[in-house]
């Protein structure tokens, strides 16, 4: 089984950026070198790195580790319809990247993605991209270790499905005061829900007045 990290920024309100249209790169405003230094040297700590498209989309990432000594990790995007902006930086900077995608995407998206040189498409899934199926794949191709960095529908799936190893997060000291902001975890399918799960916080320091907690499960699900 890849292990599994999510990280993510939460706000005092429980929310991922400030606003609905957002990204939450404005969240990187709250904090100085010392913490982005450390959040980098995370990524560099595993092999693969991964949000949704919905990320890709709103804040159009880079993903790559810059701010600390160290690899970049293999990006891994799901993107059921295989619909990203191909000007994305991730698509477009020469560091490899894989795109994940359903039965669902169309085939001249796919090879528009695929023409992209270091962009690998992947088909995993029949209408949304089958995160427990691209693991196993992962994982038989060397990946022993991923950061999942959201956004909402993502962490939602993840969680639901149990692969969830470690979550940090890292809290912003605002509130956004918006209600339409995305919270930590919003379902990608109405009705998606899972049981209550507990974490044990394992860890707990500040940096540039940001607090961050790093939890890991009480229980591991089957
Ligand atoms: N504060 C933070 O740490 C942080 C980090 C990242 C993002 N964010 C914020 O989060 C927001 C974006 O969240 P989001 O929920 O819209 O997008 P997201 O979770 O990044 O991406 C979700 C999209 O991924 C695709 N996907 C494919 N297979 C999936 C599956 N099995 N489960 C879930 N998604 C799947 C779906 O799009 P298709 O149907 O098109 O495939 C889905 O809509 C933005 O506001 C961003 O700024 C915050």
């Amino acid at each position: 089984m890849i292990e599994i990290t999510t990280l993510s920024e939460l706000t005092i309100d429980g929310k991922l950026s400030l606003g609905p249209k957002a990204s939450s790169k404005d969240l990187f405003d709250f904090y100085g070198d010392d913490l982005r230094a450390w959040f980098h040297a995370q990524r560099a700590l595993n092999d693969a790195i991964m949000v949704g498209s919905g990320t890709v989309v709103s804040d159009d990432p880079e993903l790559t580790v810059r701010h600390a000594p160290g690899p970049n990790p293999l990006r891994v995007i799901p993107s059921s319809r295989a619909k990203l902006p191909l000007d994305a930086k991730l698509l477009n900077d020469g560091v490899p990247t894989l795109v994940a995608v359903s039965r669902m995407a169309e085939h001249a998206d796919v090879a528009a993605l695929a023409a992209k040189p270091n962009v690998d498409v992947l088909t995993c899934g029949e209408r949304s991209v089958d995160l427990v199926a691209l693991m196993d794949i992962l994982e038989g191709r060397g990946v022993k270790t991923m950061i999942v960095e959201g956004g909402s529908r993502l962490l939602h799936s993840l969680h639901q499905v149990g692969l969830v190893n470690r979550i940090i997060i890292k809290h912003i000291p605002v509130i956004t005061g918006s209600m339409q902001a995305p919270s930590y975890m919003h379902p990608y399918e109405p009705g998606d829900a899972f049981d209550l799960t507990r974490w044990r916080l394992v860890e707990c320091f500040s940096k540039s007045g940001v607090a961050v907690t790093i939890y890991e499960p009480m229980t591991v699900r089957a």
